[in-house]
């Protein structure tokens, strides 16, 4: 059988990405209304690698775990030194022995591939400095939820066109959700993801922009988006960014130049109120950032058990 991993948006298909959507709504509303964890992964573990911090992806990855009957280990930077001890393939073989699932987040999207490579089991990319595919996942149940379809939105990406950004213009490209991505000159994304992302679109009829106007990407936008200005591993850099960025702010202001009362915002989280978004903005009556928080759990679990055959 072959195995099948979760490395960028791209490695599931259109079709089975709605049924994962699909399936983590009602595993949200199933465990609302119950509460009790299901025994379709009993025996079951899933090893968490980390070479960086992490609050939501960790914590959903392991409560998602124990909601369906299975158990999580966590993998920090200092218990296994991936790569310094023993190179990641090596990590993948033994951990293929063990468990029957891997998420890992890294630096380097090259190692996510390798662990991949070597591994027996499915490899779920858990945030590398190509992707977040799971927060993609997470963010379009959300917007499943609050608008009920995908077609014809359009999501206005202000900020770094770092991973993030990247997950949202591959499923916007796959789901047929337009995206336009404002940002200085020299933090576009990349241009092979957003080729990859145009050639996602199919028949559907997304369009996928890139510009440096912030207030040209938000009008007529469903969705205001926005990520750090400096991702994990890019503190260095944080104080030269936050000048380069500030006119990218999401305020009050790039909210009304959508044109349209009804736009929500959204962050994968961690924010930084003042920078990459106004307070006003991030804990107004817009902001569902905490309702993107909390599909991550249901979106995993969905994945988890396609990937696992379940
Ligand atoms: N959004 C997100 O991935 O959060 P963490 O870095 O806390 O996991
Ligand atoms: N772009 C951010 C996302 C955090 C969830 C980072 O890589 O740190």
């Amino acid at each position: 059988m072959t195995v099948r991993h979760y490395l960028g948006v791209a490695d599931l298909s259109r079709d089975e990405t709605l049924e994962m959507l699909d399936r983590a709504c009602k595993l949200k509303a199933k465990w609302l209304k119950r509460g009790r964890p299901s025994k379709k992964l009993r025996g079951a573990t899933l090893a968490g690698i980390y070479e960086k911090p992490s609050l939501r992806t960790r914590t959903t990855f392991e409560a998602g775990m124990t909601q369906l009957g299975g158990h999580a280990v966590y993998l920090g930077p200092a218990d296994i030194q991936l790569g310094q001890r023993e190179p990641a393939g090596d990590v993948a073989r033994n951990l293929s022995r063990w468990v029957q699932i891997i998420t890992a987040r890294v630096f380097a999207h090259g190692t996510v591939v390798d662990l991949s490579c070597a591994s027996s089991v499915p490899v779920i990319n858990a945030l590398s400095d190509r992707e977040h595919p799971c927060q993609a996942l997470a963010d379009f149940m959300t917007l499943v939820e609050h608008f009920g379809d995908l077609k014809g939105r359009k999501i206005a990406f202000i900020g770094d066109g770092n991973n993030v950004a990247h997950s949202l213009l591959l499923m916007g490209g796959l789901l047929g959700t337009s995206i336009a991505v404002a940002g200085p000159e020299g933090y576009a994304p990349d241009p092979a993801i957003v080729e990859q992302s145009r050639a996602l679109i199919g028949c559907n009829r997304a369009q996928i922009t890139v510009t440096t106007d912030a207030a040209e990407a938000a009008a007529g936008a469903d969705v205001v988006y926005t990520d750090v200005w400096a991702s994990m591993g890019q503190e260095s850099e944080q104080e030269a960014r936050a000048a380069i960025f500030e006119p990218y702010k999401v305020t009050e202001g790039l909210l009304a130049a959508t044109g349209k009362p009804e736009t929500i915002f959204m962050h994968c989280l961690p924010a930084h109120r003042g920078d990459e978004v106004a307070a006003a903005v991030l804990d107004g009556p817009r902001s569902v950032v905490f309702e993107q928080a909390e599909n991550r759990l249901h979106a995993q679990k969905a994945l988890i058990l396609f990937l696992l055959g379940k």
